[in-house]
């Protein structure tokens, strides 16, 4: 049995008697209650329990808690609130990124590390440039988030949400500097899949009460 210590969205917790072969999935939800990172197939092949480690995404179902004494560990609870919501929680719930919302934490944590990763122009798979890769691309999108399943399949309006964040965050960015390397690429959609003009959705088509639920779902702490 061991005893450890975890510092999880900044809260410390300190396990003891436990046995070593627990999952990091497994001790969030079974022994601290943060019940928003899911467990799907329990094999990382769905990315529902994806979790952040030190800022970078991992499958907390294929890690030993014992594995991360020390490490700075973040969960959907510790990404935002309903009352404090991420940028990416907002988008996905203004674009309808879900259905069931079972994948929805792990949508939103793997596409929170995934737009640090851009920012610091990490090429994926696709990337044609690997010193500047086309990260508006939609297939560069579908490809950096390729590890979370969705089986509602809602990845059209997941991508959109992810998008509008990505987009937003760069023309941040390229306003505070000249020389960004995705500067002319800002707001442009292209790629594999663009949805058609009809296809977009608006805030005003979601009532409040229908707002308040998604953002319970976004935060996915009700299952
Ligand atoms: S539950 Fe971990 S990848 Fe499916
Ligand atoms: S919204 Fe149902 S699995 Fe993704």
């Amino acid at each position: 049995m061991s005893t450890l210590t975890l510092t999880i969205n900044k809260q410390r917790y300190e396990l003891h008697d436990l046995d070593p072969r627990t999952t990091l999935l497994d001790v969030c939800r079974h022994h601290l209650n943060l019940t928003g990172a899911k467990k799907g197939c329990d094999h990382g092949q769905c990315g529902a329990c994806t979790m952040l480690i030190n800022g970078r995404r991992i499958n907390g179902c294929l890690t030993l808690a014992v594995m991360h004494d020390g490490d700075e560990i973040t969960t959907i609870e510790g990404v935002g609130m309903p009352d404090n919501l991420s940028a990416l929680q907002e988008a996905f719930a203004k674009h309808d990124a879900f259905q069931c919302g079972y994948c929805t934490p792990g949508q939103i944590c793997s596409a929170t590390a995934l737009i640090e990763e851009v920012k610091n122009q990490w090429p994926s798979h696709v990337s044609a440039d690997l010193q500047a890769p086309d990260v508006l691309q939609i297939q560069e999108i579908a490809e950096r988030m390729s590890g979370n399943i969705c089986r509602c399949s809602a990845y059209p309006n997941i991508i959109k949400a992810i998008k509008e964040v990505l987009d937003g965050d760069l023309s941040e960015a390229n306003a505070s500097t000249d020389n960004h390397a995705n500067n002319n690429k800002k707001g442009a959609v292209s790629g594999i899949w663009s949805p058609p003009a009809s296809d977009v959705q608006t805030p005003s088509k979601t009532n409040t009460d229908s707002l308040a639920q998604a953002k319970a779902q976004v935060q996915g702490v009700d299952a």
